[in-house]
């Protein structure tokens, strides 16, 4: 599989979002990535339920929602109803990781765990056979714009590692600080899927950036 790029709405322009979900439906990008920021698990709040569905509205590409939030478990089946397609948690926001994981397939939905950066891929020894998705966080997860962490590279390698020995079908994405300068040395290392926000936002042909992107590799 060559790699799959998601845009990340959190860079988009909220007062012209439409126009930008019609020019990610229209570039080659794969996925949307819609970011979930509570103010307590992240220094941040970023968006909730309306906004999602407004993107499920007009999107004709998977949404891949990224939560950080505290207690995911409790907002399951909103975020089925709001449209999400992919619903990926944080390790260290649940505490019956199993069952949260359990939960987002019984709504039909793929599941994923992201680890911040101080997060060992080994913790997720245990719950890899049941994971359709491994986000390494390769930025301390609360804002766009951040300095990409070069550690996360060996993530990378160790999660894919993790991966075929476990025998899981999971992917890998990368998420935080992807840029056209470091995306080759991400994908070599073992990424799947590239979350992408300032570096598509901030230019001037985002279209453009994005098959980019996606010709990288
Ligand atoms: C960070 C978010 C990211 C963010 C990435 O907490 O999870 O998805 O939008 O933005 P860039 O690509 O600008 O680092
Ligand atoms: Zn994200």
């Amino acid at each position: 599989m060559s790699h799959l790029i998601a845009p990340s709405i959190l860079s988009a322009d909220f007062a012209n979002l439409g126009r930008d979900v019609e020019m990610i439906n229209h570039s080659d990008a794969d996925w949307f990535h819609v970011d979930i920021m509570d103010g307590v698990f992240v220094p941040n709040i970023s968006f909730g339920f309306p906004v999602v569905s407004a993107i499920k509205k007009l999107a004709k590409k998977p949404l891949d929602v990224h939560l950080m939030i505290v207690q995911p478990e409790r907002y399951i089946k909103d975020f089925k109803n709001a449209g999400a397609d992919i619903l990926t948690v944080h390790y260290e926001a649940c505490t019956h990781l199993h069952r949260t994981i359990q939960q987002i397939k019984e709504e039909g939905m793929k599941a994923g765990v992201s680890l911040n950066p101080h997060t060992p891929v080994m913790l997720l020894k245990d719950i890899i056979p049941y994971l359709d998705l491994v986000l390494i966080m390769s930025v301390n997860p609360g804002f766009g714009g951040q300095k990409f962490i070069t550690h996360s590279l060996t993530k990378l390698g160790e999660t894919a590692q993790l991966i075929a020995e476990s025998g899981s079908q999971a992917i890998v994405e990368i998420d935080g600080g992807v840029s056209l300068s470091n995306a080759d040395d991400i994908i070599k290392a073992g990424a799947k899927v590239l979350v992408t926000g300032n570096a598509v936002f901030s230019t001037p042909d985002p279209e453009a950036t994005i098959k980019e992107f996606k010709d990288r590799g």
